[in-house]
Formats: structure tokens, C-alpha cells, sequence
């Protein structure tokens, strides 16, 4: 199997005057080309970190982390992953085709396939409330809109930091569904981290993440 994703012995600690948080102490693994990979664990114990890491939003102390065999850094990557941070990065005063239109204009080389995201829209119910500035809209609906955006060009890889929070079941089913679908069906690598088991019940692989170290789960 072709390895995606390949992270080896990352290591970062936060400090803060004389706080010291030492948040991974060695973390390696694979990703390998169209699955699902989940890392689980407990608040704090830092899969956001490693996920932004992985994204190249910030830099491990030591180690090195390799996406299709660059830097994440690196422009021609960085074009294929979809990011999904686990802080609400929309807009208040722009609608949901707007945020599209930024997303277009911001990212080069993006081509939103419109049909599939207001397919997504549909199914979640999104579609009632299209007009509206996305700062009238519930927590769950932020959430999901932010979701189908981060899905709306179909990345190879897609690396989502708790997805299915603040949504309903019925929409976690939805939401976990589509996810699987673009891993079978477009052949995209996922990587998703949470608390919530039930967004890894998709995942071919766990991994749970404790203590700064990481450990295969079975499933
Ligand atoms: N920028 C930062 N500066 C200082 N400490 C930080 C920073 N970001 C995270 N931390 C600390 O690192 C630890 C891990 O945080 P992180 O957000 O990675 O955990 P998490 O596993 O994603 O938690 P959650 O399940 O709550 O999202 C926490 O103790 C947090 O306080
Ligand atoms: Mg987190």
C-alpha cells in the first residue's frame, strides 16, 4: 500500500512563561492511500496539535512529517489537502456562497464541484437556509456548512479535527457517510481526530493517542 501520509517521532511541547506542556513525546505512523485513520483520545491530549501539524500550520520541536513524500509546506501539497480546523473559521457576515467564492479565490488550482455540494446541502438541510448569513445559523449548521466546504473540491487528502461536533445524529450518520463515500468512491485519504468514537466507527484504522504516545486500538 502506498503510504500517504508518514509522521516519525514527532515531538512538541508548549511553553509558556514557566508552564510547560509537553504534548507528544515520539508519535510515529502511516497513513495509507484511500482509508480512514482515526486518532482518539482524551481532551487535551493533543490530536489537534498533531493534526495541524500534519496540515503545516505549525512545527513539531523535532521529527518530520512527509505527505505524498514533501512537506506539507510545500505549495504543491498544500493544494491537495482539505483542512478542517476544529474552531469555527467562517464568516458572520458572508453567506455560505460567498464563503465558496472565497474559497475559490483564495485557493489556487481549487475546482469546487457545485453539483456534489448541493447534493451535501440537501442531505444535511442546509439548503432552507442558503441565503442567510451564515451568523443566523445555528452551532450545528456553522459546523456542517464548514464540513461540506472543506469537502466541496473533493481534496486527495482530507484531515478533519472533530468533525461531527455539535451535530445531530441523524446528520452524524449523514456526515460519516459521505465521508466514507469519498475514500471508496473518490479514492481521498482521511485522517480525523476526536474524542467521540463514533466518528472513528468508519475508520479502517484507530489510533489513540494518551500520554504524548500513540497506540494501535482494534476494530
Ligand atoms: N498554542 C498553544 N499554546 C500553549 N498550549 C497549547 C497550545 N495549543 C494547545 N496547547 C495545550 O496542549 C495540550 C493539547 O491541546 P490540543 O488542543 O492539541 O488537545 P486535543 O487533544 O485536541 O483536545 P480536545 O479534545 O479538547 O480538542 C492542551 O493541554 C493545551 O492546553
Ligand atoms: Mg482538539
Amino acid at each position: 500500500m502506498v503510504k500517504t501520509i508518514v509522521v516519525e517521532d514527532l515531538w512538541k511541547t508548549y511553553r509558556l512563561r514557566n508552564l510547560v506542556i509537553q504534548v507528544l513525546r515520539g508519535i510515529s505512523f502511516n497513513v495509507e492511500d484511500q482509508t480512514v485513520t482515526c486518532i482518539i483520545g482524551p481532551n487535551g491530549a493533543g490530536k489537534t496539535t498533531l493534526l495541524k501539524i500534519i496540515a503545516g500550520f505549525i512545527e513539531a520541536d523535532r521529527g518530520k512529517v512527509l505527505v505524498f513524500g514533501k512537506s506539507p509546506r510545500d505549495a504543491s501539497i498544500r493544494r491537495l489537502i482539505g483542512y478542517m480546523p476544529q474552531e469555527d473559521i467562517l464568516f458572520d457576515s458572508l453567506t455560505f456562497a460567498e464563503h465558496l467564492e472565497l474559497l475559490k479565490n483564495t485557493r489556487e488550482g481549487i475546482i469546487v464541484d457545485l453539483e456534489f455540494v448541493y447534493s451535501l446541502l440537501e442531505k444535511v438541510g442546509l439548503n432552507k437556509v442558503l441565503q442567510l448569513n451564515i451568523g443566523k445559523l445555528s452551532g450545528g449548521q456553522r459546523r456542517l456548512m464548514q464540513m461540506i466546504l472543506t469537502i466541496s473540491h473533493k481534496p486527495e487528502i482530507i484531515l478533519l479535527d472533530e468533525p461531527i461536533a455539535f451535530v445531530d445524529k441523524e446528520n452524524r450518520e449523514t456526515i460519516l457517510e459521505i465521508i466514507r463515500k469519498l475514500v471508496d468512491e473518490n479514492g481521498s485519504t482521511i485522517l480525523i481526530a476526536s474524542h467521540d468514537p463514533y466518528a472513528c466507527s468508519i475508520a479502517n484504522r484507530v489510533l489513540e493517542l494518551r500520554d504524548g504516545l500513540i497506540k494501535e486500538v482494534k476494530v
